[in-house]
């Protein structure tokens, strides 16, 4: 691995839901379970809410690699939200794939509010792999670069 590739701090932005997701996030927190300072939590009420605009914005403003978290399905606080949340993404991330962001930049993953140490392992993992691709340059807006 180059030294570049070793240094690099990946810019993660995680959208959680506030009622599993975000709890879990808390839960890792206070159970002192780590995972990179790099991430950075959006908390929204539902996985639902998260417009694929969002993710779309995130990848322009500089974002490495972006993560829907959500209730597990069948659990979501207003029933069927991650349903529908789960297709939208799907359609995205084809979508992305198909313009050359590489599908290990996005990712949606279930966490309950008992799971800080699953919270704690995603992070970690997606970090890492995010790390091992570099950095995102296919849909940065070079406006929002900083410098
Ligand atoms: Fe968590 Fe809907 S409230 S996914």
């Amino acid at each position: 691995m180059s030294i570049e590739k070793s240094e690099f701090r990946p810019k993660i932005v995680a959208f959680c839901c506030n009622w599993c997701s975000y709890a879990g996030a808390d839960l890792a927190g206070s159970s002192r379970l780590s995972y990179p300072a790099d991430v950075k939590i959006i908390r929204v009420p539902c996985s639902c809410r998260v417009n694929p605009m969002f993710i779309l914005r995130a990848f322009q403003k500089g974002a490495d690699g972006v993560i829907l978290c959500g209730c597990h399905p069948g659990d979501c606080h207003y029933s069927t939200g991650n349903y529908y949340a789960r297709r939208r993404m799907k359609l995205l991330f084809s979508m992305l794939d198909f313009i050359g962001v590489e599908s290990g930049r996005t990712r949606v993953e279930w966490v309950s509010a008992a799971e800080g140490v699953k919270f704690s392992q995603t992070m970690n993992a997606f970090v890492e792999e995010i790390r091992s691709l570099g950095k995102n340059v296919r849909l940065e807006d070079l406006r929002c670069r900083n410098s």
